[in-house]
C-alpha cells in the first residue's frame, strides 16, 4: 500500500468513527415522545458536533469551555444573569427575536430583553414618575398605543425600566431598593406620558466570565443609551422592546447588537426652568422624548376569536 492510500485510509476511518458518534447520539433522541424536542436536540446535537469537527476542538480548549460555563452558572444569582448576557453578547438573543418577530407592517421593532427586567413594578399614574430616586436628569416621555390600522389600544399595560446615569439598574445597587421601573396603562385615547430619567450608555456587567470573553475578543462592554419597554394587550403580540438616544454614543458598537434604526428617537433637551407638558417646571435641565407604539395583532388570538 502506497503511504497516500495509507492516509486515505485513515482519514476514511477517521471520519468513519467521528459520524459514528453524532449518528448515535442522534439516534438516542428518536424515541423522544414530544416531536418538537426531537427536532430541537437533533438539531443542537448536529451543530454543536460539526463545531467540534470544524475548529478540531481540542482537549484542553473543550476543558476550558466547561470551565467558563461553570463559572456562569456560579456568577448567577436572582439578581444577576450571567446566562442571558452570554446569550446577548453571542447574538444569540437578538436572532430569536429577529426570528420570531418577522416584519409586520408598521408594527414597532422588537430588541432584546436583556437580564434586568423584574416582575411586579410599581404602578405609576399616567404623568408619573417611574425614577423613585433614580439618579439623573429628568425625562419626559409621551407617546402612543396603535394598532396596525391606527386604531387607538386603550388600557395596554406598558412596562418600563432603565439604569440610572451611573449606569446602574436598581437591582445593581445593594440594598432592595425599587427605581427606575414602573408599569403604567394607555389613557382612553390610547396616549401615555410619564417621567423619567435621560437614559445614558452603561457597560453590561463584565467583571464575570462574559466580561472575560469580551476582553479576549477585543470588544467593549458599552451599550448604547436606552430604556426599555414591554407593551402588553389582548389580542396583541407582546412588544419587548428599547429607545435608543439619537446622537448617542455606541449605536454602532452596541454590546449585544440591540439597536434598530427605527428604534432610535431624539430626546429634546430643555433649560432649568422651562416648563414641562404637564405644567411642572423643573429646577434642573430636562428632555423629552416621543414614542409612538404600533402593535403587531396576535394571528393566534385573532384567528380565534374570528367568527366560524
Ligand atoms: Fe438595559
Amino acid at each position: 500500500m502506497t503511504e497516500a492510500a495509507h492516509e486515505q485510509d485513515v482519514a476514511a476511518e477517521q471520519y468513519r468513527r467521528e459520524q459514528h458518534v453524532t449518528d448515535q447520539v442522534l439516534a438516542s433522541f428518536g424515541g423522544a415522545a414530544s416531536a418538537r424536542f426531537a427536532e430541537v436536540m437533533g438539531a443542537l446535537v448536529r451543530h454543536a458536533h460539526a463545531f467540534v469537527r470544524e475548529v478540531r476542538l481540542t482537549e484542553e480548549e473543550w476543558q476550558q469551555g466547561i470551565e467558563f460555563l461553570t463559572r456562569t452558572g456560579h456568577v448567577t444569582t436572582d439578581r444577576r444573569q450571567e446566562f442571558i448576557l452570554l446569550s446577548d453578547v453571542l447574538g444569540i438573543s437578538m436572532l430569536t427575536v429577529a426570528v420570531n418577530h418577522p416584519p409586520d407592517g408598521d408594527a414597532t421593532e422588537s430588541t432584546v430583553f436583556g437580564p434586568f427586567f423584574v416582575a411586579g413594578s410599581p404602578r405609576v399614574e399616567l404623568g408619573g414618575d417611574i425614577a423613585q430616586g433614580a439618579a439623573g436628569q429628568p425625562c419626559w416621555i409621551s407617546g402612543s398605543v396603535r394598532d396596525p390600522d391606527g386604531k387607538p389600544v386603550a388600557g395596554a399595560k406598558i412596562e418600563v425600566w432603565e439604569a440610572d446615569d451611573e449606569g446602574l439598574y436598581d437591582v445593581q445597587h445593594d440594598g432592595e431598593r425599587t427605581a427606575g421601573r414602573g408599569h403604567l396603562f394607555t389613557a382612553p385615547d390610547c396616549g401615555f406620558r410619564f417621567w423619567a430619567v435621560t437614559p445614558t450608555p452603561y457597560p453590561i456587567p463584565d467583571d464575570g466570565p462574559v466580561g472575560d470573553l469580551l476582553t479576549a475578543a477585543g470588544r467593549g462592554p458599552m451599550r448604547a443609551a436606552h430604556l426599555h419597554f414591554m407593551v402588553t394587550a389582548p389580542g396583541y403580540r407582546t412588544l419587548i422592546t428599547h429607545i435608543f438616544v439619537a446622537g448617542g454614543e455606541h449605536l454602532d458598537s452596541d454590546a449585544v447588537f440591540g439597536v434598530k434604526p427605527s428604534l432610535v428617537k431624539d430626546f429634546v433637551e430643555h433649560a432649568a426652568g422651562a416648563e414641562a407638558p404637564d405644567g411642572r417646571v423643573p429646577e434642573r435641565d430636562w428632555s423629552s422624548a416621543e414614542f409612538d407604539i404600533v402593535l403587531a395583532r396576535d394571528k393566534e388570538t385573532s384567528d380565534k376569536e374570528a367568527p366560524e
